[in-house]
């Protein structure tokens, strides 16, 4: 069945995890306001999503997480005290990084469950339309959002369209993977299976969900009912199968590079690359970042 493309003007974001892999970085400051340069991780998918049209952002947070709504809000003494110092371009920057007044929902995940529950407490605020979803530890970079990719890619198929990337063969047990059918031409493929942390052995490729999705209302349905798969977590991915039986799945091989700031070693990277991509602070950190890697 083929889905006539509607308009995607939501975008979800879970962030209600418990973000284990930081402590204690994570015990009282949410894993998705560590900062990369100098932005928060979530800032950087709500801006890809706002580039990509997204009208409306739904947050799906949990105990401890107040910060990230805080940082989206208006910081009323803060924006005073600095308009009183004429400090005019500051005042622009936190402007930039707020929603539109009623553009932006929190709904709390109580327990942490897994990504397919977590997907599943947006149900009412997404309603029965088609939504973006971003998984704001991958951080995505590249000279064209993730989401707008993506969109294109939306307007020509409809049905839901998965973003995947390649990774070395023995990574593949840390992730969703992909099973390809037809190739469609612009780095689109039909997908025609896919599997959670599968063994090495049983992986049906080396490309990976790389956490943004296009999705159909109709997933909720299906999370609804799903049992708690891989790691005991309700998983989005086998909700995305029951799916598969009667609506069209398409990957696209995004252009861009995908941190995974949800770990150490990705979150590091993240903070030296787009570093490095800033005509403001490359010129004084690459002669730091040499030094330090000489040593
Ligand atoms: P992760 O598994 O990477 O996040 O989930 P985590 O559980 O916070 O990380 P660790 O392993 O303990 O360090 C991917 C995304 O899904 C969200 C997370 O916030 C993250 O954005 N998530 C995960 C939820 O919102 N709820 C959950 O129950 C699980």
């Amino acid at each position: 069945m083929t889905t006539t493309p509607r308009k995607i003007r939501k975008a979800v974001f879970p962030v209600a995890g418990l973000g284990t892999r930081f402590l204690p970085a994570t015990k009282a400051v949410p894993k998705e306001m560590l900062t990369v340069v100098d932005k928060p991780v979530i800032q950087y998918a709500v801006e890809e999503a706002a580039e990509a049209g997204i009208e409306h952002f739904v947050f799906v947070t949990g105990r401890g997480k107040g910060a990230i709504e805080d940082h989206f809000d208006i910081a009323y003494e803060l924006e005073a005290t600095l308009k009183a110092r004429g400090k005019t371009a500051e005042i622009a920057q936190l402007e930039a990084t707020r929603p539109a007044a009623g553009a932006a929902s929190f709904v709390r995940q109580q327990e942490p469950l897994g990504l397919g529950h977590a997907v599943w407490c947006a149900r009412d605020i997404v309603g029965n339309e088609p939504f973006a979803l971003a998984l704001p530890d991958m951080l995505i970079h590249g000279p064209r959002g993730c989401f707008a990719q993506m969109m294109d890619v939306y307007a020509r198929h409809g049905g839901n369209v998965i973003a995947v990337e390649e990774v070395p063969h023995e990574h593949v047990n840390r992730y969703g993977v992909v099973a390809l059918a037809g190739d469609l031409g612009n780095a689109t493929h039909r997908i025609s299976g896919m599997v959670e942390k599968p063994k090495l052995e049983d992986a049906p490729s080396n490309l990976i969900v790389s956490g943004r999705y296009i999705l159909q209302p109709e997933i909720f349905a299906k999370l609804e009912t799903q049992k708690p798969g891989a790691g005991g977590e309700i998983q989005l991915t086998d909700a995305m199968i029951a799916l598969m039986a009667g609506q069209d799945f398409f990957s696209y091989r995004f252009e861009g590079t995908t941190y995974d700031c949800g770990d150490k070693i990705g979150y590091l990277a993240a903070n030296v690359a787009l570093a490095l991509a800033r005509p403001d602070i490359a010129p004084k950190f690459r002669p730091v970042l040499e030094k330090l890697t000489r040593e």
